[in-house]
């Protein structure tokens, strides 16, 4: 298996992905969860470009802090310069297995679209809970590749795309698992909301639209897939668009869980 690697480029995907309509819904969701408070100081868990951080900041106000921790040097470098001038703010490079932060030093923690990369979940997990204090609040959130539904006129070449696709990550279906194993690791209060996320629009602005060229960008040379295949697929893609069929939903997951006190 070969995940995906959040390089320079991978940055610059993201960077037009994470502007999108649908990312500013799922940010939206994803901070109301938080519920941070002026004076809070918050943990980024897998901050990548830093979107979290920068929103979050303007949350918790001049006295509060938030700390970016993420495995990838080159999204640490977009996110420090998203948050350029701001006193209340550090980034640290480290893994979601051994965060580089104290114990209990956090009111809240989110991790968004990070778990379903990592092969131990419940370690990872158990480091969020070490770095809260009691009483302190988790969000997390992953999407379901599970319940992806991609309209084509070809479904043997949709679903052997997709099982391409899933390789990108060590856990293509986490929120099935995740309830259980927030509650392993000591969290208590475990809720779960679905959100879904279906557009009939190729465009940049909608998860699925702005997704063709991640995936594309992915599986090209992979095994189950093609490139005559896979240029099919775009193709066909945009065709579906040109007709106003073009179809897509997926559901991802917020999970809120509290420290006991
Ligand atoms: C899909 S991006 C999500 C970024 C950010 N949470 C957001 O939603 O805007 C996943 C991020 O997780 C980071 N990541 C993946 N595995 C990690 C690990 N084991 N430790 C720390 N960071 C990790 C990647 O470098 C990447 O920045």
């Amino acid at each position: 298996m070969t995940q995906l690697v959040f390089d320079e480029s991978l940055a610059e995907q993201l960077e037009v992905l994470y502007r999108s309509r649908d990312i500013l819904r799922r940010r939206a969701l994803i901070r109301a969860a938080l519920g941070a408070q002026p004076g809070e100081r918050i943990l980024d868990i897998g901050c990548g470009p830093g979107f979290y951080v920068a929103e979050l900041l303007d949350e918790v106000g001049p006295e509060g802090f938030v700390v970016g921790v993420d495995g990838s040097a080159a999204m640490l470098a977009v996110a420090a310069h998203r948050c350029d001038e701001r006193p209340n703010v550090a980034f640290h490079e480290g893994d979601i297995l051994s965060l580089p932060v104290e114990d209990a030093g956090f009111d809240r923690a989110l991790s968004v679209q990070v778990l379903e990369y990592v092969q131990d979940v419940e370690a990872a997990l158990a480091e969020m809970y070490r770095a809260l204090r009691p009483g302190g609040r988790l969000v997390v959130w992953d999407v379901d590749w599970a319940t992806v539904s991609w309209r084509s006129s070809d479904p043997q070449r949709m679903a052997r795309l997709l099982r391409d696709w899933d390789a990108h990550l060590a856990h293509p279906a986490l929120p099935q698992t995740l309830t259980a194993q927030l509650r392993s690791v000591g969290f208590e209060d475990v809720h779960m909301d679905g959100h879904a996320f279906a557009t009939n629009q190729f465009s940049a602005d909608s998860y699925g639209g702005a997704l063709v060229p991640v995936i594309e960008r992915y599986v090209a040379g992979r095994k189950e897939i093609g490139d005559d295949e896979l240029s099919a697929w775009v193709a066909e893609q945009r065709e579906l668009e040109a007709r106003g069929e073009f179809y897509f939903a997926c559901i991802q997951f917020g999970f809120t869980a509290t420290k006991p006190g």
